[in-house]
């Protein structure tokens, strides 16, 4: 059991790769703590890990509010007395389309999501862990799109830059409270977020996308997330590990492996929200009505 006794945190831990990591955590002995956006899953998720006798607990958060990050906390100390591991991995897709039609609200809402959920994460786990003066591990959710320029939408690829920033700055302020803080860059991976339906279509798809021939799975980063939360990571902090399966290893060929619409002839501008249980928000660029999903 390499996390017999520890207290942890997923966020976004209802779907895709967060809940993949809920059952790693727990089936390693792990407490921990679903939080997120989405009330409806969030409460099967957890539902689930009771039913397969673990330890888990769900609470509705929205980690872009500083508030809920805070009850959110509070929450893992009421429920089990401490906290030792966070994981920052709530996502969504954000704004896509051309950075001509990205509107200051797209953009904000996708920073909200994804740079600043990471911030308070981070801010209000180290309070804690300080308090409890026995160090910790916290995990953030960043991606092959904050790496280089052509691996995802404008918007998300910049917010994913900065968490791996985020994370290298907080790693060297926190590290004489041997507080490790670490990010991983996911490559292509098949969760909710990425299929929207059409699960197999999608899994043929990203098993040709980087030189590996499998698939990417929730699994693969649950794995990395354990590594990084367990002992066995102790003089690892600082570091963005990147789960691609060989995508950026190839380097520039890798566009010519799996094209996609450059955004700049896309049809649509706006938000995607993911799993969230929220509807796009998504503008066709060529007609006056506005669209509620992308076709
Ligand atoms: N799937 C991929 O290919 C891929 C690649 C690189 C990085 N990522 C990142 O991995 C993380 C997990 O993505 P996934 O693929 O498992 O997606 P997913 O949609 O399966 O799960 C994401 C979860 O985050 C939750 N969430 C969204 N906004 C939230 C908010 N404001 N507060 C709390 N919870 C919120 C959703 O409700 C959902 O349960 C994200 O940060 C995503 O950007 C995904």
């Amino acid at each position: 059991m390499r996390l017999a006794e520890k207290v942890a945190v997923v966020t976004g831990g209802a779907s895709g790769m967060g809940l993949e990591t809920v059952r790693k955590f727990a089936a390693e002995g792990a407490k921990v703590v679903i939080a997120d956006f989405n009330e409806q899953t969030g409460a099967e998720a957890a539902a689930d890990g009771t039913a397969k006798g673990f330890d888990v607990s769900f609470i509705k958060t929205d980690v872009a509010r500083e508030h809920d990050i805070e009850a959110m906390c509070a929450h893992a100390l009421s429920t089990y007395g401490r906290l030792d591991v966070l994981f920052n991995n709530a996502g969504v897709g954000g704004a896509i389309g051309p950075i001509t039609e990205t509107t200051v609200e797209d953009w904000d809402y996708t920073f909200d999501v994804l740079a600043k959920g990471v911030f308070l994460g981070i801010k209000h786990a180290t309070k804690i862990m300080r308090r409890q003066g026995t160090g910790g591990s916290i995990i953030n959710t960043a991606s092959v799109a904050g790496l280089s320029g052509d691996a995802g939408p404008l918007v998300y690829s910049a917010a994913k830059a900065a968490v791996i920033n985020l994370s290298k700055s907080a790693a060297v302020e926190l590290a004489l409270d041997r507080i490790r803080v670490n990010a991983i860059c996911p490559g292509y991976i098949a969760t909710p977020l990425t299929h929207t339906g059409d699960l197999e279509g999608i899994q043929r798809a990203f098993a040709k996308s980087q030189p590996w021939p499998d698939f990417g799975r929730g699994e693969h980063i649950a794995g990395v997330a354990l590594f990084l939360a367990s002992d066995d990571s102790q003089f690892v902090t600082g570091e963005a590990i990147v789960v691609d399966g060989g995508l950026t290893a190839e380097g520039p060929a890798r566009s010519r492996r799996f094209p996609k619409n450059a955004p700049r002839n896309s049809r649509y501008s706006g938000v995607t929200k993911g799993s969230t249980g929220v509807t796009n928000d998504l503008r066709k660029l060529d007609a006056t009505e506005p669209t509620s999903d992308a076709d």
